[in-house]
């Protein structure tokens, strides 16, 4: 190796340790604070809903009354009146679950295309809780769903 090429390489690796730096600072950011209220996007036009909220709100599958401790299905599907894309530049990044405001699940999914925009979780309540769930779109932003609530 000659110097040229050995301060290319130190350059490079430079380059690559502040990026990593940066991600890591990222993801202790993400890790620390909860997406603030006002950057969710919420269903605005509810007697007439864009495309964008058709593909994006969340629509939350669960039964309306559940046992006390006893574990249950929550289906989350994106958007709620048509499916989201799922595409290698065009997909849903994760979803997560809230009760009573407080996130208890989530899921990821770091490529797109090979996930369906959906996903499953199972659950037991203490009591009657108000459920929400979360989504990003690598494209289109965070969106959350109207409020449901399941009665212990
Ligand atoms: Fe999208």
């Amino acid at each position: 190796m000659n110097r040229r090429e050995f301060i290319k390489g130190a350059i490079l690796t430079a380059a690559f340790l502040s990026s990593g730096q940066a991600l890591a600072y990222n993801d202790e950011e993400e890790k620390s604070g909860e997406l603030a209220e006002q950057d969710l996007l919420r269903l605005q036009n509810r007697e007439d809903p864009s495309v964008a909220e058709q593909k994006h709100v969340p629509a939350i599958e669960a039964p309306a009354q559940v046992r006390k401790g006893r574990w249950f299905d929550v289906k989350v599907k994106v958007g709620f009146m048509r499916e989201h894309p799922s595409n290698p530049d065009h997909w849903i990044t994760f979803i997560k679950l809230l009760a009573n405001g407080q996130e208890i699940a989530k899921t990821e999914f770091p490529v797109g295309g090979v996930s369906a925009s959906s996903a499953t979780f199972r659950i037991r309540l203490e009591r009657t809780s108000k459920i929400e769930a979360i989504e990003n779109c690598n494209l289109h932003g965070t969106w959350i769903s109207d409020p449901v609530t399941l009665t212990v």
